[in-house]
């Protein structure tokens, strides 16, 4: 036992180190996006792609927009088609979804865009949108 208590230790740190946004994301994305961020071709998009959207011109705001609101309709994803529906994430708190976001542009989609805040999410809150509506929101990125 003794023996066994330093290896305890060393996942219970483990544990505390997993970040609030990898939390979050396994708690609420991976069913969906999978724990790679890869999605599933034609059924759920991968997250990869995200730095090129979130340095687009309205990038930041849509992907908050997306988290807040939801997705539904057509959309092409690195060559591939979509056309499924994402719950909203509204009772997630403004920095739940700046870190879930932070988390997967820089784990996923090795982004090196300035981090959400919660200001910009709090701000996003103001305009409540549907699903279809983000979606015309969002920037031009194949
Ligand atoms: C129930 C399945 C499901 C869950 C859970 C889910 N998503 Fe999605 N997500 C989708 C689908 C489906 C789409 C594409 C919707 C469409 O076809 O219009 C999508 C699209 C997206 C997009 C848009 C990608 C782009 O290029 O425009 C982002 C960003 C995203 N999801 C992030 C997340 C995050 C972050 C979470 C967790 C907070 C999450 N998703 C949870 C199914 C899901």
């Amino acid at each position: 036992m003794k023996r066994l208590l330093p290896l305890l230790g060393f996942l219970g740190l483990l544990a505390l180190a997993q970040s609030p946004g990898a939390k979050l994301y396994s708690a609420h994305c991976q069913s969906c996006h999978q724990a790679n961020g890869q999605g599933i071709p034609g059924v759920f998009p991968p997250l990869t792609h995200l730095d090129k959207v979130v340095q687009a011109k309205g990038g930041r705001e849509y992907l908050i927009r997306v988290v807040l609101y939801g997705l539904q309709g057509p959309l092409t994803v690195e060559g591939k088609t979509y056309n499924g529906v994402m719950p909203p994430f509204r009772q997630l708190k403004d920095q739940e979804v700046a870190d879930v976001l932070n988390y997967v542009l820089t784990t996923f989609a090795k982004s090196k865009a300035k981090p959400i805040t919660a200001a910009e999410v709090k701000a996003a809150r103001a305009k409540a949108l549907s699903p279809q509506d983000v979606l015309k929101s969002r920037p031009p990125v194949k």
